[in-house]
């Protein structure tokens, strides 16, 4: 029979590479987690409902992309595509957005899925580390999660990522646009599927990549132009505040974003390494999206980046992280009875919190010390037969060289001062 393989548009994360990925949703969490931002962590299935609601039934997110299945009591649900929709309802679910509490401001960490054509930076099993400040229109929320995730990639390293920067309006300005921008889409030489977008989502047309219909929309009416003054105010205060930050940014006037909550502020972070699949991350404001979930009027705004594509952008950056070596000591025996000393000597370091590991499997002096080196610990403390009879162990510095006995009774003290 042969193996099994992980579905299509999946992995594995394995060591060492996997200590990569923990190291980096560590790296974007700890800013948010310094700004007053909880945890929050959610199921990985919801109600289809939520979603399509939420996100939208027009996007490709809802339309073509989601696991959904029937559960065998009837329930219809889906893999979550993405954070926010599930966050908020959380939110409301638990009644964190009573008055006096506002903003309520979340962080998680976890899987997300999408049906996608997979390729490289594109998968169908991808991880996110998100934020959300849920019930509060201050434009001070939405430049401090800007300035959170570009502070959180130049910690891991990451140099050649840009922001860009838009606003989509709110349910005054946006509809004129739309209609404008429709006007201005039905006097184009369009093809069929791009003319029914044209009709459910015509600033998803914007975000064309290809170049007949880029070099159709020059000259297309920009929202820009349409902003109602409380939105361009608002819009004005946020790049103000990340100015002043001294985060760069771009003004991106044709950033969409494929889900439809979005209100007002809409960003993306971008890696000039990854080739097509370029967004690490991006997020915005979603004012409309708790009504539209059934809640009340919870204005917000949030963001998610991909660890996948973190990650991929370290790799094109040749960024290696400073990952230290998970076992500080590692206790190497010979003999039945040296096994078992040092085998609780061992137990002893791990509760007194020094990370220690062991040869295990009756390996020889030989084979025992490879593992010893291949674990990156710091010392070998190794058991034979003899210094057992002396009361004593052999304890080596993996980086000097050094060798010399240890009592077997100060072993512990003796490693927690070395390595303090
Ligand atoms: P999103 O842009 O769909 O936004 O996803 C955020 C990030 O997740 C992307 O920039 C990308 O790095 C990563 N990502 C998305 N799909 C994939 C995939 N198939 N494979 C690998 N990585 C992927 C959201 O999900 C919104 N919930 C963000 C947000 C939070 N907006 C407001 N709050």
């Amino acid at each position: 029979m042969s193996t099994f393989q992980a579905p299509k548009g999946t992995y594995d994360l394995l060591p060492p590479r996997s200590a990569t990925f923990l190291a980096v949703r560590e790296a974007i969490s700890a800013p948010l987690r310094n700004s007053g931002y909880g945890y929050v962590e959610t199921p990985g299935f919801e109600n289809v409902e939520l979603f399509s609601r939420g996100v939208g039934e027009s996007t490709d997110i809802v339309s073509k992309e989601m696991y959904t299945l029937t559960t065998k009591g009837g329930d219809q649900l889906a893999l979550r595509p993405e954070g926010t929709a599930s966050v908020l309802r959380a939110a409301l679910q638990g009644n964190l957005h009573k008055a006096g509490l506002l903003p309520v401001k979340l962080w998680y960490s976890g899987s997300y899925y999408r049906y996608e054509r997979a390729q490289k930076g594109r998968y169908r099993h991808f991880s996110q580390v998100g934020a959300e400040a849920i019930g509060s229109e201050d434009p001070a929320l939405d430049a401090e999660l800007i300035i959170l995730a570009d502070q959180a990639y130049r910690t891991l390293g990451l140099r050649n990522f840009r922001v860009l920067l838009n606003s989509l309006g709110d349910k005054e300005c946006r509809p004129v646009y739309r209609e404008a921008l429709q006007g201005f889409l039905r006097g184009l030489d369009l093809d069929a599927e791009t003319v029914r977008r044209a009709e459910i989502n015509p600033l998803r047309v914007l975000d064309d990549k290809r170049e007949d219909v880029q070099k159709q929309l020059v000259g297309a009416p920009m929202l820009r132009d349409y902003l109602c003054d409380a939105c361009k105010a608002y819009h004005e205060e946020v790049r103000a505040l990340v100015t002043a930050a001294g985060v760069a940014f771009e003004d991106d006037e044709k950033l969409v974003r494929g889900l439809d909550y979005y209100t007002r502020t809409t960003f993306e972070f971008v890696h000039d390494g990854l080739g097509s699949q370029s967004a690490v991350g991006g997020g915005g404001r979603y004012d409309g999206l708790s009504e539209m979930i059934g809640g009340p009027s919870l204005p917000s705004v949030g963001w998610a980046l991909g660890v996948d594509r973190t990650v991929l952008a370290l790799e094109a950056e040749g960024v290696t992280l400073d990952i230290p070596a998970a076992t500080s000591v590692f206790g190497v025996a010979l003999g039945e009875e040296a096994r078992r000393v040092l085998f609780g000597k061992v137990t002893e370091l791990r509760r007194a919190g020094v990370a220690a590991d062991f040869a295990f499997g009756g390996k020889g002096l030989k084979g025992a010390m490879k593992d010893a080196n291949r674990s990156g610990a710091r010392f070998a403390a190794v058991l034979g037969e003899r210094d057992l009879a002396e009361g004593v162990v052999q304890l080596k510095d993996m980086q000097s060289g050094e060798q010399g006995p240890v009592a077997l009774t100060d072993l512990v003290d003796v490693l927690r001062s070395r390595l303090a």
